[in-house]
């Protein structure tokens, strides 16, 4: 399997509740690297177009809201296969049917506030890293 990069974010949820070093930490310790990260505060065009891929789902214009109700941090993350590591340590959407050891089990408040975003293919990561980091802000 090859070393890849996938792109995460640290929900208001949870960098309300200081939860960014206990997520970072269960990432670091499903075998994913920190290789950028910064703390931002999404703008409200920022947050509509990372999530244009859901404009016509009901729950778009709330889940614009709460990506824009408070900081978020956002990371690249690398390690083996890091997309399906990074989505099998978030966990299910729905903290209700979220596995133990999860993130999202651990800390999830709802099915919109989950803590956590992370990419769900290797082309989406590319896009997504691209969306919010420069190449010299990589730092593997
Ligand atoms: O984040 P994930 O890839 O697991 O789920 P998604 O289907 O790509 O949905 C993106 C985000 O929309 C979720 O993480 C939730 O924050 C939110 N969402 C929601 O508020 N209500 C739903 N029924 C589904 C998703
Ligand atoms: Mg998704």
């Amino acid at each position: 399997m090859a070393v890849t990069r996938t792109f995460s974010i640290i929900k208001p949820d949870a960098t309300r509740r200081n939860l960014t070093g206990a997520v970072t930490k269960m990432l670091e310790e499903a075998g994913l690297r920190v290789v950028a990260s910064k703390r931002i505060q999404m703008s409200e065009d920022q947050a509509k177009k990372f999530y244009e891929v859901h404009a016509e789902r009901p729950f778009y214009g709330e889940l614009v809201a709460f990506m824009t109700s408070g900081p978020v941090v956002v990371q690249v993350l690398e390690g083996e296969d890091a997309v399906k590591r990074n989505r099998d340590v978030m966990g299910a959407t729905n903290p209700a049917d979220a596995e133990e050891g999860t993130i999202r089990k651990a800390f999830a408040e709802s099915i919109e506030a989950n803590s956590v975003h992370g990419s769900d293919s290797d082309e989406n990561a590319a896009t997504e890293i691209a969306f919010f980091f420069s190449d010299d802000e990589i730092v593997g």
